[in-house]
């Protein structure tokens, strides 16, 4: 597969990462096709791409033409359809069981050439490889969040990733706007290698009564110059997603200085997974608009 072969993109999950990368794969003009377990979620993923390109309307940063014309690329779909995407990238909870099972799943209906590209944060792209056929056309395709302000795209071979996928990948992510960084496949790559133990320990200074989470956040807001504090950023990820990245670097690597604190597993235990649930270390409100400390 070459970049120019790919002409429709598929998104499996379209949570706040999937339909983060639907907005950008339409945006460049690409047909997407946005799945979810559930067709209806995946039509609220769209709706909520439709109010964030009219407010970047509003504020005179895209003509109405250049919406419609994104919006009407955006197919939400029921995840036979993918049938016809040339390169799909899966974007469903952060869980390697799940994950496996989508892979298998999905993998009988696509095209044979068709590239199988993975946003994990964290869990191996070898053994997400190893679990389909076509394990040479398997890559790690990191996007972070919001995908359509950060610029940046984590790229992870799998031992298994032909050089060719690998190209196709690159080349893809320039198409829309990233610059790419590869990285090889270890526990959370990179990116979260640095991020997730910076959240875990102010998770720790938090349940230890180091400061309070304002006072946390603000020293890294204003000593650090970071647009985050670590818990406003823990929240804004996910605590369920930030607790299975900090899983997987603590039984990957084998090392406790990786261990997650319990105060984030009850957290998670309690359904308070951050902004997208309305409450984690912070309350918001139902346009998430943050409200006061959790
Ligand atoms: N989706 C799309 N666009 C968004 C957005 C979203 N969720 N949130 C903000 N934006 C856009 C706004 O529309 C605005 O666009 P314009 O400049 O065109 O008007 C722009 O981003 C800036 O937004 P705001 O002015 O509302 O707010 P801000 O200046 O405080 O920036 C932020 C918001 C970009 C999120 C900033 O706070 C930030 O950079 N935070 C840190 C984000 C970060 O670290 N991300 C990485 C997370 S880790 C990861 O992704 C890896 C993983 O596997 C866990
Ligand atoms: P999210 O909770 O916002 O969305 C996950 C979506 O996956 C939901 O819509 C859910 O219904 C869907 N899903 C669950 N099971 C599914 C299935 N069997 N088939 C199809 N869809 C299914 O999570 P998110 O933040 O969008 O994270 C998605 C992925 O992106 C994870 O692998 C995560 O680690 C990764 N990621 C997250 C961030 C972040 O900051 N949140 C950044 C980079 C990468």
């Amino acid at each position: 597969m070459n970049v120019t072969d790919i002409k429709v993109i598929g998104v499996i999950g379209a949570g706040q990462m999937g339909s983060g990368i639907a907005q950008v794969s339409a945006s460049f003009g690409y047909r997407t096709l946005l799945t979810d377990v559930d067709v209806e979620i995946a039509r609220r993923g769209k709706a909520k791409i439709g109010a964030i390109l009219e407010k970047q309307v509003a504020k005179g940063k895209l003509s109405e033409a250049a919406r419609e014309k994104a919006l009407a690329r955006i197919e939400p779909k029921e995840t036979a359809a993918l049938a016809e995407a040339d390169f799909v990238i899966e974007a469903a909870t952060e869980n390697v069981g799940l994950k496996l099972r989508i892979l298998r799943e999905v993998e009988g209906r696509l095209k044979k050439e068709a590239i199988l590209a993975s946003n994990t944060s964290s869990i191996s792209i070898t053994q997400l490889a190893g679990a389909v056929s076509r394990a040479s056309q398997v890559i790690g395709m990191h996007f972070m969040n919001p995908v359509p302000v950060m610029k940046l795209v984590e790229i992870i071979r799998a031992i298994q990733t032909s050089p060719e996928t690998y190209e196709a990948t690159r080349a893809l992510a320039t198409t829309l706007g990233k610059t790419v960084i590869t990285a090889k496949d270890q526990p959370a790559f990179v990116v979260n290698r640095m991020l997730v133990p910076f959240l875990v320990e102010a998770c720790f200074a938090l349940q230890e009564g180091l400061a309070t989470a304002e006072d946390i956040d603000q020293g890294a807001r204003l000593g650090l110059n970071h647009p985050m504090g670590p818990l406003e950023l823990a929240d804004f990820v996910g605590l369920d997603t930030l607790l299975a990245i900090a899983e997987i670097l603590h039984r990957d690597f084998g090392d406790d200085k990786y261990r997650p604190p319990v105060l984030l597993r009850n957290m998670v235990a309690a359904g308070w997974y951050g902004k997208k649930a309305g409450h984690g270390f912070y309350v918001y409100d139902d346009n998430g608009q943050k409200l006061k400390p959790g």
